[in-house]
């Protein structure tokens, strides 16, 4: 609901739990609150701004605006910086107008939240004016009736007779002075998203990306805590950029000693060139408040993404179990051998089989033909559909690996179009994995990747796309843009990219995308807007990959993270963990293989045909349910522990990382049951109300060897 006091110019946008306020002071859009809600009501008398003015310390400074510009003596961290045509950057904006609307509009170009229907949203515009350079701004607000996330989105005008350049674009907002802790992803390739949580210092915290990717280094999430919150209590605040490309994050503490957090894009690879007449429409942010801890974050978070982000059919389906041949073979197949692993896999029950790289072109190694989307008949006699028609005989739907963005310096696309790629004039084109980046800003080089794509996937009977990205930009510089423009590369990639995105997922409804980008280096909510699900890391070990997880579903929904079981000793860390421990923690998101069955014993076969059954049977309610975490492995000592819950039933997965002697007991306490119910699991002979699984817990069994683990199944008695 919006409610717009007009006697004090004050707004009051209330969400489910949250309520965020702003007002007109003197033309200023100033920021009051966000918060638990409140209810409606004359709040006015509450919002009373110091007047105090030290010469060093002007009002500016001290009174927290919405949008934080340079005038009057501001002088913390912006989010809007536009240098005018006098070559100064002085910005006062001020209130025009607003009007609000139900539903919410599309974002031009970008990913974005959305509604099914007007009912379902209201919209709050409001529009702010400099009246000496004519930068307009239109901020946006939607307040959803059933999601419990404010998104926020602006759109900067040109409305003078002369260009400007746009160099800061940021969704910030101030917070009221408290203690906080700061929460962020961090990490690298193959050790994604580890959570990390720090007090808030006094002075500037930022995370980055600059690597024209949302990375695997930072995730483009942030967010601030009370001291004392756990994953059951206290105050969360938290933002999320619905964007895939280069952003930067941060909390400012001014000298009012209040925090402003800002998620915006990166300004050391971002400047625009803002003609006359011209909008930017700056990248969507999705704030999120939870009084009830950081799992209060992530139900909020989970159900949003999965349904107001995520779009198409495979949104609410169950996501099927595949095979991937990438660890089972890497380069070395050919069709009899890729069937054989298939045929293996559609004995224990899997769905789907994915041919990974290798495929195409004259790639044996990674050293080539990325770019020349045509099948090795070499490798594949026939092709790919005379191999999906093999495949599909033995029950098994085929899903292709692409890496459209790429190109190899040894490809044939590479030699007929050499300016295709992103680089410097006269500097080294830098590879990594010996390939280079095209410039998807270029609308030729997206005309190339969708027919390229598109005439594969008219081919043969492919259901499933495995969409890779497998590196960073370096010389991240478009020829075709001239030198005043070249600071726009990065974000009209994401733009073009976007572009590619939508034309190939809705020309292709029926099949199911999966991003990637060396894992997890591109886990964002606007790849997650084009394709419903994510490769989470390279890493799958199973010890890895409880924290790697748990680390993502502080906010991504399990639905959307790939996790599969593959051989030992893993390829990434080189642990050997039990066959069972690597499916239970491939159930904790879209499960999968990444071995080759036929090289397993007869036991770890019957134990991945349990682990099919079980999945078939529960993942309704692990890829839909609600998730809560429960034991957290990066502060209890390589323990663990998380929970699925729907109507039917609650199941719940543990996980401990080493053995000891003479163990002291552990207990892992359940969380969101009715206390009155009573839960059984047959299995494990547990008959017990909802109150006492909350209060005394499952009682962990010891452990006789590392890195063992326990599934727990509960229903309604
Ligand atoms: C990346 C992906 C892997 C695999 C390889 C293929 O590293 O993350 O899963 O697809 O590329 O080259």
């Amino acid at each position: 609901m919006i409610l717009y006091d007009q006697t004090n110019q004050i707004f009051h946008l209330q969400g489910l739990t949250f309520s965020y306020i702003l007002s007109v002071y003197n033309g200023v859009l100033m920021h009051m609150y966000w918060g638990k809600k409140l209810p409606e009501g004359d709040h006015a008398g509450l919002f009373v701004l110091s007047g105090e003015a030290a010469s060093f310390d002007p009002p500016c400074n001290r009174h927290p605006r919405e949008v934080l510009t340079q005038e009057k003596g501001y002088f913390g961290q912006r989010s809007l910086n536009l240098i005018n045509t006098h070559g100064d950057d002085v910005l006062s904006l001020r209130y025009e107008g607003h009007r609000v609307f139900a539903g919410k509009k599309k974002l031009q170009g970008l990913p974005a939240s959305y509604v099914e229907s007007d009912a379902e949203a209201d919209t709050l515009e409001i529009d702010l004016r400099d009246a000496l350079t004519g930068a307009a701004v239109t901020l946006s607000y939607t307040v959803f009736h059933d999601f419990d996330v404010l998104a926020r989105s602006m759109v900067i005008r040109n409305e003078s007779d002369q260009p400007m350049t746009l160099t800061e674009v940021q969704t910030s907002v101030p917070l009221p002075m408290d203690d906080y802790e700061i929460i962020h992803l961090k990490g690298a390739w193959a050790r994604e998203r580890f959570a990390q949580r720090i007090p808030m210092p006094q002075g500037t915290f930022s995370i980055s990306s600059r690597r024209g990717a949302s990375s695997h280094e930072n995730n483009p999430f942030l967010a601030l805590v009370k001291p004392h919150t756990t994953e059951h209590g206290g105050d969360v605040y938290a933002m999320t950029h619905v964007y895939s490309g280069s952003f930067s994050a941060s909390v400012d503490v001014g000298i009012d000693a209040a925090p402003r957090m800002m998620m915006g894009l990166c300004s050391d690879v971002f400047s625009w060139q803002l003609e006359p007449g011209a909008a930017f429409q700056a990248p969507e942010t999705l704030l999120t408040y939870a009084h009830d801890g950081l799992n209060g974050l992530s139900h909020r978070m989970h159900a949003f993404i999965r349904q107001r982000i995520c779009r198409g059919m495979w949104r609410d389906q169950s996501r099927p179990i595949l095979i991937n041949n990438w660890e089972a073979t890497y380069f070395d197949f050919n069709s009899d051998k890729l069937v054989e692993i298939a045929r293996r896999g559609a004995e224990i029950g899997c769905e789907l089989f994915v041919i990974d790289d290798g495929w195409f072109g004259k790639r044996n190694a990674d050293n080539c033909s990325l770019g020349d989307w045509v099948v090795n008949e070499n490798k594949l006699p026939g092709g790919l559909k005379t191999l999906a028609e093999r495949i599909n005989a033995l029950g098994l739907q085929v899903g292709l690996w692409f890496e459209p963005e790429m190109v190899s310096p040894d490809s044939d696309l590479y030699r007929a179009h050499p300016d295709w790629c992103l680089h410097v004039e006269g500097r080294e084109r830098t590879t990594a994995r010996n390939q280079l980046i095209l410039d998807v800003s270029r609308k030729e080089v997206q005309d190339y990747i969708i027919e390229s794509v598109s005439s594969v996937l008219r081919s043969a009977p492919i259901s499933y796309v495995k969409w890779d990205m497998n590196r960073n930009m370096m010389e991240g510089f478009s020829a075709a843009l001239p030198a005043a423009q070249r600071m726009e590369t990065q974000h009209r990639y994401m733009l073009g990219l976007y572009r590619v995105l939508e034309e190939i997922t809705s020309a292709f409804p029926k099949v199911l995308f999966e991003s990637c980008s060396g894992g997890g280096g591109r886990f964002d909510c606007g790849m997650l807007h084009y394709m419903p699900q994510t490769w989470t890391s390279d890493d799958t070990d199973a010890s890895e990959r409880v924290r790697i997880q748990y680390g993502t579903s502080l906010i991504y929904p399990c639905s959307s993270m790939g996790a599969h079981v593959s051989a030992v000793p893993n390829h990434q860390t080189g642990r050997t963990t039990p066959f069972h421990t690597r499916c239970n923690v491939a159930m904790g998101g879209n499960f999968g293989f990444e071995l080759n069955l036929n090289k397993i014993s007869e036991e770890e076969l019957r134990c991945a045909k349990d682990a099919v059954a079980t999945v078939k049977k529960l993942r309704t309610t692990m890829q839909q349910g609600e998730y809560s975490r429960l034991v957290n492995p990066l502060t209890s000592n390589g323990r663990s522990a998380w929970q699925f819950t729907d109507d039917e039933r609650v199941i719940v997965c543990i996980y401990q990382d080493y053995a000891s002697p003479n163990p002291q007991p552990w207990h892992v306490k359940l969380t969101g049951l009715d206390e009155n119910v009573v839960y059984v699991d047959e299995a494990h002979g547990l008959r017990c109300s909802g109150g006492a699984l909350m209060s005394i817990g499952i009682p962990v069994p010891r452990a006789w060897q590392d890195h063992e683990s326990w599934i727990y199944c509960f229903e309604k008695a």
